[in-house]
């Protein structure tokens, strides 16, 4: 049971407002980006990693690659203007027609377990995301005013990793590049092929670095690993 991760790299930060890619803000004096690579360069059922990054970034991600020693990287492409572009770029780069494991850079604290469960939960089924369910009572709004309050049972908060055998990830970023539909997950696109995507319940600590605050939780969760 080995899997194959595409990692997009090549965004901007632009809500955390740090003026570079926020990858390379640092948790514990090593990039976000290091940290996440770690989680799979520690994890011996990853066979390889395919990083989507920008252009003029790649140099220096080569040089932090080398610095801290990862060496599954097997291919570095370059992203497109969207996260989907970007995934869609690793997966034509993908040499393996495995299980592949969508998971974005800028998640570091994801665990090994999860990552076990969804590559054998999409081994049996083809697709599976990590997702916690909504802690928080949630209603619908329309122009500031409640519309409804949706049953909270029913709702989950869909994270990455993602995982998928080639065949149906292939199909769905396919039929979306020729549909021009732009989603905000994988999932999305899989869904549209009329595949069941099964959730693999995963832990509230694999959040995603997007705005300043996080990076407080970030420092947070290394030091409580860390006892
Ligand atoms: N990503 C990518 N290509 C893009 C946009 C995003 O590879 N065109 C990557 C990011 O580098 C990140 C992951 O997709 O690892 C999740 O995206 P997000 O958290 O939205 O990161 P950014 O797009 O960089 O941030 P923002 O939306 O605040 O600009
Ligand atoms: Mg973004």
């Amino acid at each position: 049971m080995v899997y194959t991760v595409l990692l997009p790299a090549a965004g901007s930060g632009k809500r955390m407002g740090a003026g570079q890619n926020k990858l390379f803000l640092e948790l514990r004096k090593v990039p976000i980006l290091i940290h996440t690579l770690r989680a799979f360069e520690q994890d011996q059922k990853c066979q390889e990693i395919v990083l989507a990054v920008k252009k003029e970034e790649q140099a220096f991600i080569e040089k932090l690659l080398a610095e801290h020693q990862i060496t599954k990287v097997v291919a570095i492409t370059e992203g497109g203007a969207e996260r989907q572009h970007s995934v869609y770029a690793c997966l034509k780069a993908s040499p393996s027609k495995g299980i592949l494991l969508v998971h974005d850079a800028a998640r570091p604290f994801i665990r090994q377990e999860v990552i076990h469960r969804l590559v054998q939960v999409a081994e049996e089924f083809g697709a599976a995301v990590a997702a916690v369910r909504a802690k928080d009572t949630m209603k619908k709004v329309e122009n500031g005013i409640i519309q409804e309050t949706v049953d909270r049972d029913s709702l989950w908060i869909i994270q990455t990793p993602q995982a998928f055998k080639y065949d149906v990830l292939e199909q769905a970023e396919r039929l979306a590049e020729k549909e021009g539909f732009l989603g905000t997950d994988e999932a999305m696109l899989v869904e549209r092929l009329g595949e069941h995507v099964h959730i693999v319940e995963s832990t509230y600590d694999n959040v995603k670095m997007t705005t300043q605050e996080d990076l407080l939780f970030g420092e947070v969760i290394l030091t409580k690993r860390e006892q």
